[in-house]
């Protein structure tokens, strides 16, 4: 992996919903699986209770896609707390070269961080299950499959996936691979 950039990540609010819906559409430009989320949907899911993200901003990166703009956002992890679970609703990364430097390890780390102290244990997902390169980014950062959700993702006509359900403990001492950045 080539280092981390030099990306800052902040808590995201419902006054983000247009950015993040940008920046939504951007990194799942690929996955016709996924319905894309306007603006008035990430609203939305941003004030739903429990819900909590953050956003990386390209910083002093020189890695490209930014713009040169140090407030371009290049990454979001958006999350739903629920009693003692926590379930992933998006993590994204801007495609191109701000992929493989990290930075869904660091949003993932933080915001395990922000929600052990919340006195969360456990963080879930779903992810579809031909989606490889995010299978394999959860898997390394100690996600394991517990169960299948089938035509869970339904975006565009006949793109219907099935989901994998992984999860993973988010106890103090449990494997954390990103929890140490930032
Ligand atoms: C999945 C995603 C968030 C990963 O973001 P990223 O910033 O590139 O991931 P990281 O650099 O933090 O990767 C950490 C580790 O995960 C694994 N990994 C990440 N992407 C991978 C890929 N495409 N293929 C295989 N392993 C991968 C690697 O072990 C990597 O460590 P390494 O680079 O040292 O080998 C990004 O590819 C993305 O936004 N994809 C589109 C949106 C999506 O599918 N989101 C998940 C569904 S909710």
């Amino acid at each position: 992996m080539t280092a981390l950039p030099p990306a800052t990540v902040a808590p995201v609010t419902p006054a983000h919903a247009a950015v993040l819906a940008t920046l939504h559409g951007a990194c799942f430009a690929h996955q016709p699986w996924h319905r894309p989320w306007d603006r008035a949907a990430m609203a939305v899911i941003l004030g739903l209770p429990g819900a909590r993200g953050w956003m990386a901003l390209a910083g002093t990166a020189e890695a490209g896609d930014g713009d040169g703009d140090p407030e371009a956002p290049v990454g979001l992890l958006l999350v739903q707390a629920a009693a003692d679970d926590a379930d992933i609703l998006t993590l994204g990364v801007l495609p191109g070269a701000w992929r493989r430097r990290g930075l869904a390890r660091r949003l993932l780390g933080l915001g395990m961080a922000a929600l052990r102290v919340d006195g969360i244990t456990r963080l879930v997902l779903e992810v579809a299950e031909d989606n490889t390169g995010a299978v394999a980014f959860y898997r390394a950062e100690g996600f394991a499959e517990v169960g299948r959700r089938r035509g869970y993702f339904c975006g565009e006509p006949g793109h219907a996936r099935d989901a994998l359900v992984m999860a993973r403990s988010i106890l103090p001492g449990a494997t954390d691979a990103g929890a140490t950045d930032g």
